[in-house]
């Protein structure tokens, strides 16, 4: 299985990995397995926000009865780990790289031992998820994902919202802002804030909250626009933070918080001049065997 050039059975190449990956066919379990579905291999589970109450029934099925659970360190909450898997070997992937990760799951799994890989939130939303997967099909061991709830659906179910909201957001945008991985030009916050009708979601920015909103202020955006900062949504130590693109910068800062935040910009949070849905009005009822989306 491996493709080191001397057949050591211990090292792999995840590059590699990503670049055959990348390269291959469509993979034929798109179509024969569903999502939620449990798989052979090793599962990608998403340990939702931090509330363990939060992780979904297939998750807690699988972390309950795992040997080996390697979790995303602190961003997953400890509670969650001591109710589910106290006794499974726990392995945090902080501070380890590929090269560490792969050979460590895969080993463990060809040893027969039950392997769940625990990303916080969801896994498909910044979560570097893909690239062990793709590393371990490559090793031979096969991989799948178990959704979870990402954090900005906990943070709008904290701020008693929603993320789309009749007359106010039509769109949501999971960004990130400008910083050592991201570029400049690939930063697209002003321009989700300019489109108007969109919540703009911003994760992995709670160190840059203050330079986030001092450049939508040098874009002329509106100083009033209201922005929350969402601080460990579901954990015990949960706490918002309201203010607008000219204050918010400095209270996220006075809190003392620079990372585990969601930074939402736009009216859906405050929940301000929405308008009475379709849905429930006589639009939907027009017809009884009509179809509504929900
Ligand atoms: C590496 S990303 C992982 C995101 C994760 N996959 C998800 O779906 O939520 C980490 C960022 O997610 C956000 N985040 C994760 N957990 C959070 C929580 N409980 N409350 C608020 N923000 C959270 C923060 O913006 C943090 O910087």
């Amino acid at each position: 299985m491996s493709d080191s050039p001397d057949g050591d059975e211990t090292s792999v190449s995840p590059q590699a990995a990503i670049d055959t990956e990348t390269a291959r066919e469509r993979d034929t379990r798109i179509h024969d397995r569903t999502a939620g579905e449990v798989q052979e291999g090793i599962p990608f589970i998403g340990a939702g926000p931090g509330d363990p109450g939060l992780l979904t029934v297939t998750g807690r099925d699988l972390v309950e009865s795992a040997d080996l659970v390697v979790h995303a360190g602190s961003l997953v909450n400890s509670e969650l780990l001591d109710a589910y898997c106290a006794e499974a070997e726990q392995v945090s992937s902080i501070g380890k790289d590929l090269e560490e990760l792969v050979p460590l799951m895969r080993d463990a799994y060809e040893d027969g031992r039950r392997v769940v890989r625990l990303h916080s939130g969801d896994p498909a939303i910044y979560g570097a998820a893909l690239e062990q997967m793709d590393a371990l099909e490559h090793e031979g061991v096969p991989t799948y994902i178990v959704p979870g709830v990402t954090s900005a659906f906990a943070a709008s179910a904290t701020l008693r919202t929603q993320l789309t909201l009749n007359g106010v957001s039509n769109h949501v945008a999971f960004t990130r802002p400008q910083g050592k991985t991201l570029d400049p030009e690939d930063d697209h916050i002003s321009e989700f804030v300019e489109m108007g009708d969109v919540t703009t979601c911003i994760y992995l920015g709670t160190h840059a909250v203050a330079e986030t909103m001092d450049r939508l202020l040098d874009a002329g955006h509106d100083p009033d626009t209201p922005v929350t900062a969402v601080y460990h949504a579901s954990w015990p130590d949960e706490d918002v933070i309201e203010g607008t693109i000219a204050t918010i910068g400095d209270r996220v800062e006075a809190a003392g918080y620079r990372a585990s935040a969601l930074v939402m910009i736009g009216d859906a949070a405050r929940k301000a001049g929405y308008e009475r849905s379709y849905l429930y009005d006589g639009w939907a009822n027009r017809d009884a065997e009509g179809e509504a989306d929900d």
